[in-house]
């Protein structure tokens, strides 16, 4: 595996693949690589020739009261994790490198109404981060096919818009959300967690369980089981940031008729904020 740290040496080694009619897979992520991202990585390479993936802990995504500073820097157990699956590249910039005119002064790429939801409303200006820093990546990388996890739902929601809207040419591809052995969707935040709190914040995925098996049983008052769910998580000792039943495509609030809808669900435990989400499809 070929390790950059700047845009002019990983331009120029990709522009070689591509002279060569290579196919370019891109895996963005912030490190503290765990399977999950392991996987996205092997899904890139089933339809690509060469893929790429990049670390940068995006300093534009978090807010001033956030995790940035804290945030896990793993960056030799990372590389050899990558080198165990073959993956091809990894790009690992610095910050000057991303933001050569200061992050204040950096133009900004803007996904508008979608953001300001669920993950959006309790953090402002995230994903505005999180769409400026990948566009940028897409720009440096220039892949024909960008993987991205479905554990961030919004976020795939917002980069597919953003794609749509600026009419980038790169397909996303979305990867299924990886759990540990009981449930818990895997997270580089996971980490925060105390011992003692570990075994319980299984309950946000269980609630969404039992959420979706109340829509799947033909329950429509989705506000009720909004407010059930939200009753559980909270008895479980956990403070609740949403629990929404939204129109998989929109992100707003699910109408009764709707055929795809997703139950998100984000809350604070002692130690980090979860985010985890389900899907169903009805006939
Ligand atoms: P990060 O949190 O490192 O995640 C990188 C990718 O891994 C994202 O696409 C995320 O959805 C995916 N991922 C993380 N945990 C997962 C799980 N348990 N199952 C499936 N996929 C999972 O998301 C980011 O970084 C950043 O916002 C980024 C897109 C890199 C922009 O800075």
């Amino acid at each position: 595996m070929q390790i950059f740290h700047h845009v002019k040496s990983i331009r120029e080694a990709l522009d070689a693949e591509r002279a060569k009619g290579r196919r370019i897979g891109f895996v963005p992520t912030m490190g503290n690589l765990h399977a999950a991202h392991i996987e996205l990585v092997k899904i890139a390479q089933k339809s690509c020739d060469v893929v790429v993936c990049s670390i940068f802990v995006n300093p534009l995504q978090f807010g001033l009261n956030e995790d940035w500073d804290k945030y896990p820097r793993t960056f030799q157990s990372d590389s050899e994790k990558l080198a165990a699956v073959a993956c091809d590249y990894l790009f690992c910039p610095d910050e000057t490198e991303i933001y050569p005119n200061g992050m204040a002064e950096q133009t900004r790429v803007v996904v508008p109404t979608m953001t300001d939801v669920l993950c959006g409303a309790s953090r402002p200006g995230h994903f505005e981060g999180v769409t400026t820093v990948v566009s940028k990546l897409f720009n440096i990388v220039q892949p024909h096919e960008a993987v991205f996890g479905i554990k961030d739902f919004q976020q795939l929601a917002v980069i597919r818009r953003m794609v749509e809207d600026l009419c980038m040419p790169i397909t996303i591809i979305a990867g299924d959300i990886i759990r540990e052995e009981d449930g818990l969707a895997m997270s580089s935040r996971n980490g925060y967690l105390t011992p003692e709190e570990r075994p319980r914040v299984v309950q946000l995925y269980k609630s969404l369980m039992w959420a979706k098996a109340q829509i799947e049983a033909g329950v429509r008052d989705f506000l009720t089981v909004e407010a059930q769910a939200k009753s559980q998580i909270e008895e479980a000792g956990f403070k609740v940031d949403y629990f929404s039943i939204c129109n998989s495509k929109t992100l707003e609030p699910a109408a009764h008729d709707d055929l795809e809808i997703t139950l998100l669900g984000a809350m604070y435990t002692n130690g980090a904020r979860l985010i985890d989400n389900l899907s169903l499809v009805r006939t």
